[in-house]
Order: C-alpha cells, then structure tokens, then sequence
C-alpha cells in the first residue's frame, strides 16, 4: 500500500506542479481512561496512535491559501488571509479555515500556502481525526513560517477552531495528545494547566482498538448537553469546577440524588479519581488494578454518563469476560458508537479477535474493524 507521504507528494505534484517542501504530520488518539473529565478541568491518559494526518506543504508568495482533500475526491478550497476566513459549506475545509483564522487572531503573521492533505485515522469512530486535522494544519504554518508557537498552544488553537467554526464545545484532551504524544507511551494530562506526565504501557499489553462501526448520531447535541450538565453541577457545588469536587461535596449537596445532573458529576468525580489511580498501577504494572478501573470506568459511562451504546456495551462486556484480569477494556472518546479500547496479553490479541468476528455481527448486525496500534509521538516534520 502507498504510504500517506507518497500520496500527498504525488498529488501535490499533480496539482502545484512542484515537489512540497515540507511534510509534516498529526496523530489520532486513543484514550485509556478519563472521559469527559478534560473540560471539567480534570485528568485525562490518551496515547497518541500510529494513524495519522499528513500535510504536503510550500510557502506562496501571496496570501492565498489553497488546499486539495485527498480524501474527498482532492476537493478543493482556496481562501485569502488578507481577508476574513468565513465558514465555507463544506465541513473539512471550515477545520482549515478555522486553524488559519484562529492563529491570526492570536497575533501570528504568516502568508498563503499550498497544501495537500491525506490521513488515514477513522472518521467518526472516536479516535479524534478532527483534533489530528486541526493540529497538523497548525503545526503546518509552523513549520512553513517558523512560528515561535508552543505545542500546547498549537492545541489550544485547534480546539477554538472545533469550537467557533464547526460547533462541537469539546475540551483539549485531543488536540494536546495529537500535538504532544510522545512514542511508546500515554500521557497523564492534567487539564486544568496542561501539563503532562509519560507513563509506559507494560510490555506485556497490547493496544487494542474495535470500532463498533455503529453511525454516531447527536454525538455534537449530546455533547455540549452533556457539558452544559458538568457546568451546572459545577456551579450547584460552588466550585470552578467538577475537578475541585469530591464525591462527599456531592452527597451532602442539594443536587437530588436521582437526577442527571447528580449522575454525570458522579461520572466526572469518580472518572477523574479512577484517572490519577491508573498512574499508579501503570507505573506498577498492576495489570489486575487496570482490569478494574477500565472496568469501572465504562460502567460509569454506561449508568451515570449514559453516553454507550448497546453495540459498544456488548463489545466491552465480551472482551472483558474474556479477559477477566489479565488485562482491561472500555469505551474510548465522547460516545453515542465510536470504539472501544482494550489492553490485551499479547497471547490473547487472536483469541479476542476471533470471539468478536464469532459474535459481533452475529449479535448487532455490524461488522468491527480492529487496529493494533503502537503509542506514538505527537505532530511535527516527517
Ligand atoms: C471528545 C472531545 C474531548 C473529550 C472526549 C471525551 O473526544 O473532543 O475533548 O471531551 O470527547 O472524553
């Protein structure tokens, strides 16, 4: 198969007629644990994955911007810097528009560029192509324009982008881990100060993705309800944020013990402890404590957060039978379909291959795709 640099260089050549100057790259993500804690200012663990986005790049002398989609056909869109970006309709070039915008309203100068994108992460599945196309196109102008733009804020501008030009309030966890990964590990984020702390896999452990391929509908409604939900919760418990609160703030609070919004901050709370916890036994390669953080921590999505699905609920509770405690999984990324994660003895990884192609589509109606991917580094030059 032609690597994704070969394709974004050939198209590019097809259609600027020069060789690019510059490749640069961004990774998807899968997350171990901590969901829906990043924009309650709390603790996430993502490990950047070995799918990727990546950008053919030249400088212009002007200040056009001209883009081609590989994946979609090599669309096109063009627009000037000198000018407002407005949103365009087609949704993958508002992603480009809004980083480009984005970085020019934080005060950095750069001119036009020629670009050629390609990637090869699952769109729709969880594992944050979105993030990978926000980051590579900052990391881009960075590269073009040696821009002194940390990592951390290269996220940051990504994730204003998501927010202001396609919709989705979502937090930083995806942007940060694409612009940050670092190879063969995941990262403990704190969310609140962005600052990250690498932690190792055990060897032993692979990492295992199953996209349930179940169509994720309302993901973006569900999701700024959701939020909304945290930041009422939040302001009911009187602190900043879910971060700040501990499960008895909770119990002794007026919230009433049956309503959503009691549910989801008991999702965040416990969610962000079951986080800091799985440093611990990583670090210990306490491979019976994961098995019951993964384990608690879906359970938690499923009760509390409600964001599984029945096809994602079946994938975990079979995997996790099989598994018991030699290794751990759950749903992976904001929910409602997408994938599930699991840490797995290598001498396991057939034997759970061959009981979800046995029962999976049997059961749903859909078939899987499993990735088996190694934790990588973060964006940059190829
Ligand atoms: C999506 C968002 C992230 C995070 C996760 C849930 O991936 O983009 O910011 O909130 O959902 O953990």
């Amino acid at each position: 198969m032609m690597s994704l640099t070969q394709i974004v260089s050939d198209v590019f050549k097809k259609h600027f007629g020069t060789v690019p100057t510059h490749l640069i790259q961004a990774p998807g993500r899968v997350n171990l644990i901590g969901e829906h804690t990043d924009y309650n200012d709390g603790f996430v663990f993502p490990c950047a994955i070995n799918y990727q986005t990546v950008v053919a790049a030249q400088k212009r002398d002007d200040n056009v911007v001209r883009v081609i989609a590989v994946n979609y056909d090599e669309a096109s869109d063009t627009f000037n810097l000198s000018e407002n970006i407005e949103k365009s309709d087609k949704l993958w070039s508002n992603y480009i528009r809004g980083v480009a915008q984005c970085l020019r309203q934080r005060g950095y100068e750069f001119s036009g560029a020629d670009l050629v994108i390609s990637g090869n992460v699952p769109q729709g599945a969880g594992l944050s192509s979105s993030a990978a196309l926000e980051v590579v196109i900052g990391q881009t102008f960075k590269a073009l324009y040696g821009l002194n733009i940390s990592q951390a804020e290269i996220a940051l501008n990504g994730q204003q982008a998501e927010n202001e030009y396609v919709g989705c309030n979502c937090g930083i966890m995806d942007q940060l881990i694409s612009a940050k990964g670092e190879a063969g590990k995941a990262l403990l984020i704190d969310c609140r100060d962005l600052s990250t702390q690498a932690f190792s896999i055990p060897d032993s452990l692979a990492v295992m993705i199953i996209n349930s391929n179940k169509k994720r509908g309302l993901v973006d409604s569900e999701y700024n309800t959701r939020r909304e939900q945290c930041e009422s919760a939040a302001k009911q418990l009187s602190v900043k944020a879910l971060r700040d609160a501990t499960l008895a703030d909770l119990q002794h609070s007026s919230i009433a013990p049956d309503s959503d919004t009691f549910k989801r901050a008991r999702h965040v709370i416990t969610e962000n402890d079951r986080t800091l916890a799985m440093a611990d036994a990583l670090k210990q390669s306490d491979i019976a404590k994961i098995s019951q953080l993964m384990r608690e921590s879906h359970i938690s999505m499923r009760d509390d957060f409600e964001i599984t699905v029945s096809e994602i609920d079946f994938l975990v509770e079979t995997i996790d039978q099989a598994l018991g405690e030699t290794g751990g999984v759950r749903m992976t990324g904001g929910g409602f379909g997408g994938c599930v994660v699991a840490l797995v003895p290598h001498d396991k990884v057939e034997e759970i291959q061959q009981l979800i192609a046995d029962t999976y589509q049997t059961k749903t109606g859909l078939k899987e795709s499993i990735y088996l991917c190694q934790p990588c580094a973060g964006a940059g030059l190829i």
